[in-house]
């Protein structure tokens, strides 16, 4: 599936290209599935541009999971495209087994989403037992993944979402879920966890308590002069020592993936269609 120029959902085409070649130190891996993650609206659509560049046509899909050519071996990776295909070549040291118990297609849920949310809970706002946490935007694909780190790390987890996703909220582990449109739960709390683009990122500052702490993975956060609030906004990156600690965590029956579609690699334009619609909520996985 490759994005022929920036553009509308229409510049990505599934096209018959040649098998990719592994190089020196990479393996090749028969693509199970990989996922859908929002970023890549803003990468084809051209607002990425100069800040995370690529050569057209590039063939997309940031998650990876499938199976060793050869060996057969199950694994997941987050790679730097590729993955919506038939055969991805990928540097052997990114992949990490894949977790046994859900079907492996699923497992491509997992790096993009699941790295995010780790490094947004542990790394950043180091969430510990007992604080109170509120993850804005749970029923996303990194949402899902942050309500249940938290509620893992002990603390009391609020979330937002609206009535589509607050069953699978609570489910995951929420202990109360706030519907966003009627406005934001006042708290103030120890974290807040922003996954949700703001217009008025300030305003969220209000939400934690002083000295708590303020993640956000889209609009950074300032803080106004004298609080004594902390402000991280980061981007995530490759870990393979985060992502097989997912794994664990998922074969340990930990973490559960939120599947909310699985369909087919040529559906992708009309999945960023549904995408910009609103239409999407937890993760949708493409199998080619
Ligand atoms: N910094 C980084 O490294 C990084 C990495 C990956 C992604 N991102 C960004 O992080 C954001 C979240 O990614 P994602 O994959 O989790 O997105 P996603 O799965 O597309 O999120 C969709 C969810 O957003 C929720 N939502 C929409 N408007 C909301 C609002 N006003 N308040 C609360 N929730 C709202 C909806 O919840 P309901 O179902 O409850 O309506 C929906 O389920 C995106 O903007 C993405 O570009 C950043």
């Amino acid at each position: 599936m490759r994005m022929h120029a920036y553009g509308d959902a229409g510049v990505l085409r599934l096209d018959e290209v040649r098998a990719p070649v592994p190089r020196d130190g990479e393996v090749l891996v028969r693509v199970a599935g990989t996922s859908f993650n929002p970023s890549e609206i803003g990468l084809r659509n051209g607002w990425l541009r100069g800040v995370f560049d690529v050569s057209l046509p590039y063939t997309v899909g940031w998650d990876l999971a499938g199976t060793v050519v050869g060996t057969g071996e199950p694994v997941v990776a987050r790679v730097d495209g590729g993955a919506a295909a038939g055969l991805v070549a990928v540097e052997a040291g990114r992949l990490v087994r894949a977790p046994g118990g859900v079907p492996l297609a699923h497992a491509a849920a997992l790096p993009v989403a699941g790295l995010t949310a780790w490094q947004a809970v542990f790394e950043h706002a180091r969430v510990a037992a007992g604080m109170s946490v509120l993850v804005n935007g749970a029923g996303g694909g990194i949402g899902g993944f942050a309500v249940q780190l938290a509620r893992h790390a002990g603390a009391v987890v609020t979330a937002t979402a609206s009535p589509r996703s607050e069953a699978v909220v609570r489910a995951l582990g929420a202990h109360e879920v706030h519907d966003y449109r009627l406005g934001l739960p006042p708290g103030p709390f120890d974290v807040v966890v922003n996954l949700v683009p703001l217009e008025t990122p300030t305003d969220l500052v209000r939400h934690v308590r002083p000295a708590g702490t303020v993640v956000s993975v889209t609009t950074p956060v300032a803080v106004p002069p004298g609080s004594d609030v902390r402000s991280v906004h980061f981007v995530m990156r490759d870990d393979t020592a985060h992502l097989a600690s997912l794994v664990a965590l998922v074969d340990a029956g930990v973490v559960r993936l939120d599947i909310a579609a699985q369909r087919p690699l040529a559906d992708l334009p009309a999945v960023h269609r549904d995408a910009e619609a609103g239409l999407l909520r937890g993760k949708t996985v493409l199998t080619p």
